[in-house]
């Protein structure tokens, strides 16, 4: 079980404010836990700065039960700040969708009932993206328009280069503007305390290696009431695996079946499915070597010490031991992505030949900024892969697993079956994420790599297993039977068609009448990537398809893409939006989706002959309207 994060919702709420203390909350919408880690670093700098700040962390969804309760509790606030991640197709975090659909659908405008609050936004989100920082922005923008005071401008943090520059410059100008309100009179003219965070630590403790790691039982429990999440998630047997790929692909994809039978698991067509997998053990190794460190070695960490006191600051719970220092690196530690600056702080502090440690430090300074960019964030080099650089920084395993490798993430797909098809069985599609970095590493995705040489049940008796959780989506196939369709999902963005086509041919055999379906889809090549071609003819066989396009981009001389199909069709294709059909794209965001949303627009100007803003209004309503969804990654 992996332990929710902590939210620092105990003991600061019972705390009297008064006798001239001010209360902050900090509220964070986190989904691989950036936010929530900004969110404790700005609470902890807040009381080191100030010392009559109260300030407590809130994670979005633990603040309130419902609406109303939402409502009562931030009329009470009166100092707030929101740290808050974009994500997908410009969405909120799990963790704040609640919250923002109240905020930004429940409220009218120009109500001045948030008048006592005072507030900072900070976005996180990616520029390579379309709706960069939507989230940071439209609350920024609606809490001005409830009556709240904006204290500074919403940050912007762009993790497509250093988010944590970004957070530090707009924690820079909040500096001043928090004294005006935090500091006393008499120390008005003092210059402030510079502020280093702490380095983070875990107090570590090891076990006696005859006793056997409770590692195993604690990621085969599930949590008995069958409400699984990305905080409890169910363990599962891989049932089947087998690659998509013909033989003649230099490439893999990968078809992938979870056995869900007896475990309690649900899920609807076009939900999505979170995995934890593991680290390969060649990675792990590695990272044992490069922390000189036993991979047999027992050990337990906690953030309390020997008299249970706790050791304070901002450490998230840790994983769940004894376990072995194998297993940890292999379930809990993401090695393989750049570090982060907070990273390389912790490594120069525990490097002992000075030179590295200069070099590490130099990377995190002002001046190292383009450095950083260029030789950590540009060349894609790993954590581990900046270990090796600096082999004298041998960070204690306590250290390690609070400050330098950051928890390693589940990865989210889009199911590729319907339930109504395999109610027992959760199918995945996965392109195997393998290639050079700029440094020479061949990169291989953690999850796409743990599928690929996942062992079936079907196989072997002692089949891989995961953990995993049901993500719920809003990628539905319309109430209406009879309502038209139209698909657009090359390569894996296939995956969620592949359930929806499942879904309406177990609908046809019940006798359900269904309206016209059509589906763009786009590989390289017929002979190498045409995934599933069997399954698709037979659902056109059956009639659950109307019509199956496909572009095959290097086939002939020309590139052919999905897009291009749909502007030959684009007459047909109008006419049955037209008739209140549904257009479902999935698969790429910064390249296909974009595309094809340029296309659509396109298409909407020719056909209804109108300009393009006009045409602009109409793609804008049929998305309102929930007829054009969007699955993109
Ligand atoms: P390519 O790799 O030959 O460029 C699935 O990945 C298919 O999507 C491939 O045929 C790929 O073509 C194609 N593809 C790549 N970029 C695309 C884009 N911007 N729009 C539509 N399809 C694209």
């Amino acid at each position: 079980v992996v332990p929710k994060s902590l939210s620092v919702k105990d003991e600061e709420d019972d705390v009297d404010v008064g006798s001239g203390k001010t209360r902050v909350t900090v509220f964070f919408g986190t989904q691989t836990g950036t936010a929530e880690g900004f969110a404790k670093a700005l609470a902890e700098e807040i009381k080191a700065r100030y010392e009559k700040a109260v300030v407590k962390v809130v994670d979005m969804d633990d603040y309130a039960a419902d609406d109303d309760e939402y409502e009562e509790k931030l009329k009470k606030e009166t100092l707030a700040f929101f740290m808050l991640a974009t994500y997908g197709d410009g969405e909120p975090t799990d963790n704040a969708a609640r919250f923002y659909k109240w905020f930004t659908e429940g409220k009218e405008e120009g109500a001045s009932w948030l008048q006592q609050l005072t507030y900072g936004v900070f976005g996180l989100g990616n520029r390579q993206y379309e709706h960069f920082n939507k989230i940071g922005k439209v609350i920024d923008q609606k809490l001005s328009d409830q009556g709240a005071k904006r204290l500074v401008p919403v940050g912007l943090g762009d993790d497509d280069q250093s988010i944590e520059d970004d957070f530090s410059a707009w924690k820079e100008s909040l500096w001043p503007e928090l004294d005006q309100l935090l500091r006393d009179e008499d120390d008005m003219n003092t210059v402030s305390t510079p502020y280093t965070a702490a380095i983070a630590e875990y107090r570590l403790v090891i076990h006696d290696p005859t006793i056997t790691s409770c590692y195993d039982r604690n990621l085969s429990m599930t949590n008995g009431n069958a409400l699984f999440d990305i905080h409890h998630p169910c363990r599962v047997d891989v049932a089947v695996q087998r690659e998509l790929h013909k033989p003649e692909s230099d490439r893999s994809c990968i078809h992938l079946e979870f056995d869900i039978s007896g475990t309690g698991i649900t899920y609807e067509t076009g939900d999505h499915v979170g995995v934890y997998a593991e680290n390969c053990d060649e990675t792990v190794e590695e990272a044992g070597k490069l922390l000189g460190q036993n991979l047999d070695l027992l050990f337990s960490l906690h953030t309390d010490n020997e008299d249970g006191a706790s050791l304070g600051g901002s450490l998230p719970p840790p994983f769940p031991g004894p376990c072995t220092l194998r297993a940890a690196l292999a379930r809990y530690a993401d090695l393989l992505n750049p570090p982060r600056k907070a990273a390389l702080v912790a490594l120069a502090a525990h490097a002992s030949e000075p030179s590295e440690s200069e070099r590490l430090k130099f990377l995190t300074s002002p001046q190292g900024k383009d450095e950083y960019s260029k030789w950590v964030v540009g060349s894609q080099r790993s954590l581990l892969e900046v270990m090796a650089e600096f082999p004298s920084a041998k960070p204690p395993l306590g250290v390690f697993f609070a400050a330098v490798a950051p928890r390693l993430q589940p990865r989210y797909y889009s199911i590729s079956s319907s339930p109504k098809f395999a109610p027992q069985r959760v199918h995945v599609t996965c392109a195997l994420v393998y290639g050079p970095t700029p440094t020479g590493r061949i990169h291989k995705g953690v999850c796409s790599t743990w599928m690929k040489n996942a062992v079936p049940s079907e196989k072997s008796r002692d089949c891989s297993w995961a953990p995993i959780f049901i993500r719920p989506s809003n990628f539905k196939l319309p109430a209406d039977h009879l309502t038209p369709i139209i698909m657009v999902g090359p390569g894996t963005g296939l995956a969620p068609f592949r359930g929806f086509l499942q879904e309406r041919l177990a609908l046809k055999e019940e006798g359900v009448e269904l309206g016209p379906a059509l589906l763009f889809f786009g590989c390289r090549n017929r002979q190498m990537d045409f995934i599933y071609e069997d399954e698709l003819t037979n659902f056109v066989e059956q009639s659950a398809l109307s019509e199956l396009v496909v572009a095959f981009s290097r086939e002939g001389p020309e590139k052919e893409y999905v897009q291009h199909k749909m502007m030959d069709k684009s007459e047909y294709l109008w006419s049955l939006i037209s008739q209140g059909g549904y257009l479902y794209v999935c698969g790429d965001a910064k390249g296909m989706a974009r595309d094809v949303h340029r296309t659509l627009h396109t298409i909407v100007q020719q056909q209804e002959n109108v300009d393009s803003s006009k045409a602009e209004a109409i793609v804008k309503k049929l998305q309102m309207d929930g007829r054009y969804l969007r699955d993109v990654w």
